[in-house]
């Protein structure tokens, strides 16, 4: 693993560059970041996972700490308000002593409602950034969520530090692991349950540490496409197996998709085949290069597959302007990646908030931008037997093109997708989880 130490402190004055950046701009007195509170679960006393404000976590690898509190505003050290109650029914989180640690200045809050007095006193001119707008009011915050300080925080957060790609490689290690044995525990007969047993224990992460429910899916439920049931039964024929998961590092996702045929067959091929074309798509990108003009070549890419395999006839662009392909691969190429599975950011064009929309015809697109160094993104395309989607086609003239014979004998396999985490260099691609050896 990269050591963090030596990283950390450029992370933090980048942060401190881009707030100090905003603040002047917004005439604020800087930035109070809230970690978050526990959500309780209706009529219970059992609060659901907590999951932290990644704005806070950008900031610290600090996961787990509601009521926590960051001060920025660019200039000064970074101050954390760290919560550690007094509490003998959970465990109250260490006091932190990290690589980290003195790049920030710690004060100690012990009782969660007392953190006006940790605040600074002019209040009113310190934005709020986070969830609980409510208790940002009480507090006396003018400012909550600023649209200009938010579409600017997400508009950079794009671009990430060496820091930043350092946890997202580690991050592809930890969840490389468990692609590795969830393979492994495929090729064996387990059930999804038992797959998802091996990816976790392997990832040594729980089921709220993962940064998405895994999709682990054998047969026809390859072709739900967030599929997250987890059969207990073991399928009495074993056809293939997609697993879309990731893995969490410091508050950085990894998001990996992988699809395996259990024999050698025709639905192998077509794995292969999208393999390759995944490979080329990912070739393709470099700084300056709109992630829409991929998500359209991977369509051509796509029609090109699907005349191969004698799955449809028609033209490339008749195929792709009918809709035909859309059917197939109904999704969009992929999207930022980050703090967030979906990182914020993907359709805004500057740091005004200026949104550039998914084209009409690809609704699914997550991210329009242009490709610039040091944004991480995924390349997953897809093709799926989607009945609700294909009896559309079948519902008009369009039906002609499709071979529904072919339709029929790929149905019980469900459907392909390879997904990869990719740092875009001025003069390379970096592919971190090709890196790692796990191949298509
Ligand atoms: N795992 C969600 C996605 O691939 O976007
Ligand atoms: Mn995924
Ligand atoms: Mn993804």
């Amino acid at each position: 693993m990269e050591n963090l130490a030596p990283l950390y402190p450029e992370h933090i004055s980048e942060l401190n560059r881009r707030v100090a950046e905003i603040v002047a701009r917004e005439n604020l007195s800087g930035l109070v970041i809230h970690s978050g509170q526990p959500h309780r679960q209706f009529l219970d006393d059992m609060d659901y996972p907590f999951k932290v404000n990644p704005q806070f976590k950008a900031w610290l690898p600090i996961v787990d700490n509601p009521h926590c509190w960051l001060l920025v505003n660019g200039k000064d050290k970074p101050q954390l308000i760290f919560y550690r109650p007094v509490d003998f029914w959970h465990k109250v989180a260490e006091l932190p002593d990290d690589f980290w640690t003195s790049e920030v200045e710690i004060k100690l809050l012990t009782k969660a409602d007392k953190v006006a007095e940790l605040l600074p006193k002019d209040i009113g001119n310190w934005a709020y950034i986070g969830e609980h707008l409510d208790v940002a009011e009480v507090l006396g915050f003018r400012s909550r969520n600023p649209d200009a300080v938010m579409s600017y925080l997400h508009y950079h957060r794009a671009t990430k530090t060496q820091y930043e790609l350092a946890c997202m490689r580690q991050a592809n290690e930890i969840a490389v692991r468990g692609h590795v044995a969830a393979k492994g525990a495929f090729y064996s007969g387990a059930s999804e349950f038992q797959i998802q047993q091996a990816y976790l224990a392997a990832t040594d992460q729980g089921e709220n540490e993962v940064p998405y429910g895994n999709i682990v899916a054998l047969n026809q439920n390859a072709a739900i496409l967030h599929y997250t049931a987890l059969e207990h039964d073991t399928p009495a024929q074993r056809l293939s197996f997609l697993i879309d998961a990731g893995a969490n590092f410091h508050g950085y996702a990894s998001d990996i998709t992988r699809t395996y045929a259990f024999e050698k067959n025709q639905f192998g091929d077509l794995i292969a085949a999208m393999d390759k074309l995944q490979l080329e798509v990912i070739e393709m990108m470099r700084p300056g290069v709109k992630y829409v003009d991929l998500h359209i070549i991977t369509h051509q890419k796509l029609a090109q597959i699907l005349l191969d395999f004698k799955l449809v006839t028609g033209d490339k662009q008749g195929l792709i302007d009918q809709g035909i392909t859309s059917a197939f691969f109904p999704h969009g190429l992929g999207h930022m990646l980050g703090l967030q599975v979906h990182d914020m950011g993907g359709f805004l064009h500057d740091e005004r908030g200026t949104h550039i929309a998914a084209p009409e015809a690809h609704p699914f697109l997550r991210c329009t931008r242009t490709l610039a160094v040091n944004q991480v993104l995924t390349i997953e395309p897809g093709l799926y037997i989607i009945d609700t989607l294909l009896n559309e086609l079948k519902a008009d003239a369009r039906g002609n093109q499709v071979n529904w014979n072919m339709v029929d004998q790929l149905r019980p396999f469900g459907g392909i997708r390879i997904e990869d985490n990719v740092i875009v260099h001025s003069d390379h691609i970096e592919n971190m989880t090709r890196d790692l050896g796990l191949h298509g």
